[in-house]
C-alpha cells in the first residue's frame, strides 16, 4: 500500500535542470571544455562535486586541477546558478504538480524530498511549496549520492515509512537507479527514452500525467 511519495526536485518539480545545464555549460566553456545536452544527461541527479569531476574528465583535464581549484570552480558555478534561482516563482512549478501534491495531502499520503541539491530548501521556498513536504532529506547527511539508494532511504526513514510502501519520482537515470536500489516503485518523468532505458516502473511524458488514482493503480498492479 502506498504510504509516501518521495520526489526528486530538479527537473521533476520545476525546470531547474535547465538552469543547472546553463550554469555548467558556462563554467565548462570558460575552461575550454565542450559541453552539450547529451553529456549533460549524465550529470542529472549527480552531486555538485561529482558533476564537476565528470566535466573535467570529459575535457581530459581531471589531473590538472588541485582540490582547492576544483572547489573554486564548483563555487563559481553555484554562484551563477543561485543568481538564476532568484527569478523562480510559483508560476514556475511544472503543470500538474500542485494538483498532485494536493491529491496526496487529501489522501493522507506522506510527501518527502530526496534531492541531491544543497539548494533544495531555497528552491521550495521560492516556489512557495515548502509546507507540502513532511520531510526533506539533507544530501549532506548521506555518504553515497545517486545512483546509490541512500537519499531515498533517508527520506523514507525520516517519514517512518518502509521503502516498499514508497513511490519515488525522478527525471534522471541515476535517480531511477537509486529508487530501484532502495526497493521503491520508480516513476520516471521527462525524457521518455532515458526513463525507459533506466528501467522505470512507470514512464510518464510529463508532470501533467502524475495523477494520484492512476499512479496508485499502477503501483497496486505491480505489487500484486
Ligand atoms: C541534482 C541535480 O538535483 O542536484 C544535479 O540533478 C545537481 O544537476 C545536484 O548537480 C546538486 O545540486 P546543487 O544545487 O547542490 O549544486
Ligand atoms: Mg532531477
Amino acid at each position: 500500500m502506498v504510504k509516501a511519495v518521495i520526489f526528486d526536485l530538479d527537473g521533476v518539480i520545476t525546470d531547474t535542470a535547465e538552469l543547472h545545464y546553463q550554469a555548467w555549460k558556462n563554467l565548462a566553456n570558460s575552461i575550454a571544455i565542450d559541453f552539450n545536452r547529451e553529456f549533460n544527461e549524465e550529470l542529472k541527479g549527480i552531486s555538485r562535486m561529482d558533476s564537476l569531476n565528470k566535466i573535467l574528465q570529459h575535457g581530459g583535464v581531471a589531473d590538472q586541477y588541485t582540490e582547492e581549484e576544483k572547489l573554486e570552480l564548483a563555487t563559481k558555478k553555484n554562484e551563477e546558478y543561485k543568481g538564476l534561482l532568484i527569478h523562480l516563482k510559483p508560476e514556475n512549478i511544472y503543470p500538474g504538480i500542485k494538483e498532485f501534491l494536493n491529491a496526496l495531502k487529501q489522501s493522507n499520503i506522506k510527501i518527502g524530498l530526496a534531492s541531491a541539491s544543497k539548494n533544495g530548501p531555497a528552491i521550495l521556498d521560492y516556489l512557495q511549496i515548502t509546507d507540502y513536504f513532511d520531510t526533506i532529506a539533507d544530501p549532506d547527511s548521506v555518504i553515497n549520492g545517486k545512483p546509490a539508494p541512500d537519499i531515498f532511504l533517508k527520506a523514507a526513514e525520516q517519514l517512518g515509512v518502509s521503502p516498499q510502501d514508497c513511490i519515488g519520482v525522478e527525471d534522471s537515470e541515476a535517480g531511477i537507479e537509486a529508487i530501484q536500489s532502495a526497493n521503491m516503485y520508480a516513476v520516471g518523468v521527462g525524457t521518455v527514452e532515458v526513463m525507459r532505458k533506466a528501467g522505470a516502473d512507470l514512464v510518464l511524458a510529463d508532470t501533467t500525467e502524475l495523477v494520484w488514482d492512476q499512479l496508485q493503480e499502477a503501483f497496486t498492479a505491480k505489487v500484486n
